[in-house]
């Protein structure tokens, strides 16, 4: 007969795989895995409306972490049933980058006068680059898409210990399968910047930088930002990350000789706007 602990165990990590990725232990997994059902059960039972129980969560929050802040209740993104329902498609049920994404569904809305197409370094399963893909086809532009398809590279020594080699790894079937509703993009499979020669003619009115490393993300930059017009939008997800320092880095070296300010948004993006911060002409 299997040890009944270990068969739970090996239960509650299928479980919680992907929720919880970096809970190791039996215990502490249960733990997340039951107490947050145990205060749904008694929020449920004094039957709390949704304010009430963003004020629970508020309270909960400010004890349990007070160095962090989570918004407002009753924001009207959160209404949106369209992106809700693209966001589910996409997240494999992790919610921590919806307002990130969100953010990048808008900043394309600015980008309708400008020319140039969209590119995309780091697309993981394809999430970001679908809104990119989607915003493309209503302004009849193409869109770029650089990854290794293999995951991470190396983390050298001064990044977090947070990222393996590896880590992230989407293989580019699956992509080209989870963007099957557009026709409008390119892929360009190899360690960045490997393959940025192939598209070294064009100009890009929106990049979207999300490798989490300094190396590439420095790469990305040098070569996007001079092919980019006055007003092109650089938007960086991983610029205000803790586990992302060399990301941040890359984006501080190459922007402190120049007029553009890297905006620090409240999701942790970084955003850019080309052409920000230059005296006004005479
Ligand atoms: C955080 S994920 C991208 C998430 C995606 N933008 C989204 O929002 O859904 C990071 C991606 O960067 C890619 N990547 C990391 N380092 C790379 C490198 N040196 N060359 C090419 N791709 C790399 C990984 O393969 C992974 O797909």
């Amino acid at each position: 007969m299997p040890n009944l602990k270990h068969t739970l165990e090996n239960w509650l990590r299928k479980t919680i795989a992907g929720r919880f990725s970096k809970v190791r232990d039996f215990e502490q997994a249960k733990f997340m895995d039951e107490l947050p059902r145990l205060v749904a059960a008694e929020a449920d039972s004094r039957s709390l409306d949704p304010e009430t129980r963003h004020q629970l969560l508020y309270y909960i929050q400010r004890r349990l972490l007070p160095d962090f802040v989570i918004a407002d209740h009753g924001r009207v993104i959160l209404d949106n049933l369209e992106f809700r329902e693209y966001f589910t498609r996409f997240s494999n049920d992790n919610w921590t980058s919806f307002e990130r994404k969100w953010n990048l569904k808008e900043l394309l809305r600015l980008t309708r006068q400008l020319p140039g197409d969209f590119a995309e370094c780091g697309v993981f399963r394809g999430g970001s680059a679908a809104l990119m893909c989607e915003a493309a086809a209503q302004q009849g532009k193409h869109v770029h898409l650089f990854d290794s398809f293999a995951g991470l590279s190396k983390p050298d020594a001064a990044e977090s210990s947070h990222w393996t080699e590896g880590d992230l790894a989407v293989s580019e079937a699956d992509v080209r399968h989870n963007l099957a509703a557009y026709a409008n993009f390119t892929t360009y499979p190899g360690w960045i910047p490997q393959r940025f020669a192939d598209a070294a003619d064009k100009t890009f009115s929106l990049v979207h930088v999300d490798v989490d490393l300094e190396q590439p993300t420095r790469d990305s930059i040098e070569f996007f930002f001079p092919r980019m017009p006055a007003g092109g939008i650089l938007l960086l997800d991983d610029h205000g990350s803790a586990m992302c320092p060399g990301a941040r880095q890359a984006a501080l070296d190459y922007f402190s000789g120049r007029a553009e300010p890297v905006l620090d948004l409240a999701t942790g993006q970084g955003l850019v706007i080309k052409g920000s911060g230059r005296a006004a002409d005479p």
